[in-house]
Formats: C-alpha cells, sequence, structure tokens
C-alpha cells in the first residue's frame, strides 16, 4: 500500500533521509519509531506531499506521492502533530471546510461528519467552538476529519503528545477499530509501549538510515527476551537473556542491585539506538 524505494532526503549538507527503502502493506498497522532527529516527519511529509524527496520514489496505492500526487493524496488522511484547526469555528464547520476541499457533497459531508464525529465521541460538540474544546477533544476532531473523505491510509504524527495517560488509552481503542475496519495506519511515536500495543509491524530509524524492521515480538526475541537492569552507583546497564535461568546466573554474580524483568520493545530500542537518558 505504501511502497518507498531508495528515498533520500537532503537538506543542505544535512542527510534527513538516507536511501530508505520501506514497504508496508494494506491494512497494516505500522509503527515508525526513532530518536529525535531521525527522520520520521521528513518520511511522513515525503508521504503526504509536503515536501519532494531529493531522489527515489514513493507510492500510496500504487499512485506516485511526488508525481500524480491528487490521485494518491485522495488515498491519504493526515493527522500532523501540530493541531491545525480553526479555533475560531465550530467542529462542524471544520468538517466542511475540509469536505469541500475534497469536493465532497454537501449531503456527504454531513453524513460522513456524524457518522464520525459518533466515531470519536465527539457528536454533542459539532456545533460548538473548537477554542472550547480540551486539548483531547481537538485530537479527536482532527482525526474524525482525517477520517472525513474515507482514506484508506492514515499518517499520524505523534497523535498522543500531550494527552493524558486515559485519554491515550481512549485514542488507542479509536485507532485499532479504524484499523479493524480496514484502514492501513502510518504511525510515529515516541512512546513505545504504544507501538508495542498497536502495532503488526515496527520500523525503527536512526539518523536517516532504517535499522530495524519487524513484529514488535520478534524485535523483543532477537533482543533477548529477559532483562536484568543491574545499578551501580547512579548508573543503569541493561543486560540481555534467552531465559530466566542464564539472568539468574548472571544477576547471582552482580555486585549491586540486580532486577530481572521481561524485555520490551523500548529496551530494544534503547539497544539498537544506543540512547538512554539515565536520571
Ligand atoms: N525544513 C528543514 N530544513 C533543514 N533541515 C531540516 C528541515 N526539516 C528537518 N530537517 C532536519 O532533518 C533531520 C530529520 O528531521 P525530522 O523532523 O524528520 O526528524 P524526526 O525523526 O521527526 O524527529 P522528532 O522525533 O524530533 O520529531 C533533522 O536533522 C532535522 O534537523
Ligand atoms: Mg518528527
Amino acid at each position: 500500500m505504501i511502497r518507498m524505494e531508495n528515498l533520500t532526503k537532503r537538506y543542505g549538507k544535512n542527510t534527513a533521509l538516507n536511501n530508505l527503502t520501506l514497504h508496508v502493506k494494506e491494512g497494516e498497522f505500522f509503527g515508525y519509531l526513532g530518536p529525535n532527529g531521525a527522520g520520521k516527519t521528513t518520511t511522513v511529509k515525503i508521504l503526504t506531499s509536503l515536501v519532494k524527496p531529493t531522489a527515489g520514489t514513493a507510492t500510496i496505492g500504487g499512485h506516485d506521492i511526488t508525481r500524480s500526487s491528487l490521485a494518491a493524496k485522495k488515498l491519504i488522511g493526515v493527522v500532523p502533530q501540530a493541531i491545525n484547526l480553526d479555533m475560531e469555528l465550530t467542529a462542524w464547520e471544520n468538517l466542511l471546510i475540509h469536505g469541500l476541499l475534497y469536493r465532497m457533497k454537501r449531503g456527504a459531508i454531513r453524513a460522513e461528519a456524524r457518522k464520525w464525529a459518533a466515531f470519536v465521541g465527539l457528536s454533542g460538540a459539532l456545533d460548538k467552538p473548537v477554542n472550547t474544546f480540551s486539548g483531547g477533544m481537538k485530537r479527536r476532531l482532527t482525526i474524525a476529519r482525517a477520517l472525513l473523505h474515507g482514506p484508506r491510509v492514515l499518517f499520524m504524527d505523534e497523535p498522543t503528545v500531550g494527552l493524558d495517560a486515559s485519554g491515550r488509552r481512549d485514542l488507542w481503542g479509536l485507532l485499532k477499530r479504524i484499523n479493524r475496519e480496514g484502514a492501513t495506519i502510518f504511525l510515529t511515536t515516541h512512546y513505545i509501549e504504544e507501538a508495542e500495543a498497536l502495532c503488526d509491524r515496527v520500523g525503527i530509524l536512526d539518523r536517516g538510515r532504517l535499522i530495524a524492521l519487524d513484529t514488535p515480538a520478534a524485535l523483543i526475541a532477537s533482543a533477548g527476551k529477559i532483562v536484568v537492569d543491574v545499578f551501580e552507583g547512579d548508573t543503569l546497564t541493561s543486560r540481555f537473556f534467552p531465559d530466566r535461568a542464564s539472568a539468574g546466573a548472571f544477576a547471582a554474580t552482580v555486585q549491586g542491585s540486580a532486577t530481572i524483568r521481561n524485555a520490551n520493545l523500548e529496551d530494544v530500542f534503547v539497544k539498537l539506538t544506543g540512547r538512554r537518558v539515565v536520571p
């Protein structure tokens, strides 16, 4: 559904994306992870035709996003990181403008707006100005707007930033449903547990290159399923083991305090990108 072939993006001497080849299947829930500046937003901007690649190609549903971008654009919905709603207008007016931009008929816009507002739990708020909404309501409205024209692929760049824990869980449920109903989802996030909970596959990007690509379970298994955290003074080191027996044998040799636990996707991320912030 999404095919990137040898994508490169340079900003002057800075290579934001370095020869990236990545295919996302139809109906897949794909997680796109990486440290700050890895090139995630650059990728999303290329795939939503906001930025042109320096080299390489990208197609959505077979349409070249850099050439026949109109055909590709009709297939996609975008939830940008920065909320770009018209704050002075009502939720309904925001959806109406979006529908008109996509050349939908008024009757269809009204029907779809009702449907998606109900889906994201905003039915009672359609006639309220957006500047009276909470952050979570605004986020849900950007999702309803992204879905209004019936896209088959949804791009979301850090959609849960700024949400409280229960708001984030609500959104997870919503995204799962959207995906179950057939949409392909391309999700960028810094909340690694979010990717682990939601995604069929994740790709980890580092300095413009894809350094890992697999299911969360396979990535965790390849790093080592069991972790021993060792605190020595104020330094935390994590060691990976294939099973509890070998982890336990190692922990018994440790001088400081050692904790044995199951590995998670965040451990894999830290191991591969090598950037753990030790408090
Ligand atoms: N318009 C621009 N002009 C120059 N350099 C840019 C521009 N946009 C991005 N970059 C650079 O490209 C690289 C990748 O940036 P990008 O925004 O894609 O990273 P990211 O993975 O989304 O990071 P974050 O997690 O912080 O959102 C960075 O080095 C960034 O400084
Ligand atoms: Mg970004």
